[in-house]
């Protein structure tokens, strides 16, 4: 079993996550980044692709990846995984995230927590982000990430099922 870990990320923390998820893997695991057009999927039975989240949006080299090979995904053991603030069980969530078809084949789909890094934020995303915190209802329920290592051992539990 070979499993490879499809990760895009802005200022770090996916990757970090994508990390220790291999960290937890029994088997082999390749660590890739979306960005990569290179990436050749035919030696792995298990995907896990994760990215995060700005705005309400996955990182768009995860769409891209994710519509680009959909064919061949529908025949692997897929793990999907968003690097946010907000909670896994939070209703149609990750339906604006994946592709529906890849979402429902899915065999685990989970928020790993993340990691506000306001000393790497530029400028316009603090700025984004004290925009949101002013928003009614928004400051009350933030609560600041953190990474939540449970989930991604349970990420990592689907290929080492096998
Ligand atoms: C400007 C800004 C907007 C964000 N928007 C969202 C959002 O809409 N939903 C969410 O769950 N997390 C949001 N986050 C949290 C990020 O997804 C989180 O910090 C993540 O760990 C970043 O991972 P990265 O370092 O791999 O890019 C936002 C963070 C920033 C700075």
């Amino acid at each position: 079993m070979k499993a490879a870990i499809v990760y895009a990320t802005k200022y770090g923390c996916t990757k970090k996550c994508a990390e220790m998820l291999k960290t937890y893997l029994n088997g082999e695991a390749d660590i890739l980044s979306a960005k990569s057009d290179k990436i050749s999927l035919a030696q792995y039975d298990t995907v896990f692709i994760g990215g995060s989240v700005y705005m309400g949006k996955i990182q768009k080299e995860i769409t891209h990846f994710c519509k680009r090979n959909l064919k061949q995904l529908l025949h692997k053991k897929i793990g999907l995984f968003a690097c946010c603030y907000t909670p896994k069980d939070t209703e149609g969530f990750f339906e604006t995230l994946f592709p529906l078809e890849l979402l429902h084949h899915a065999s685990y789909v989970t928020s790993v927590g993340g990691k506000m890094d306001y000393d790497k934020m530029n400028f316009l995303y603090r700025k984004l982000f004290q925009s949101l915190k002013k928003i009614d209802g928004f400051n009350e329920g933030f609560i600041e990430p953190e990474i939540n290592a449970e989930e991604i051992k349970k990420l990592a539990e689907l290929a080492n099922m096998n």
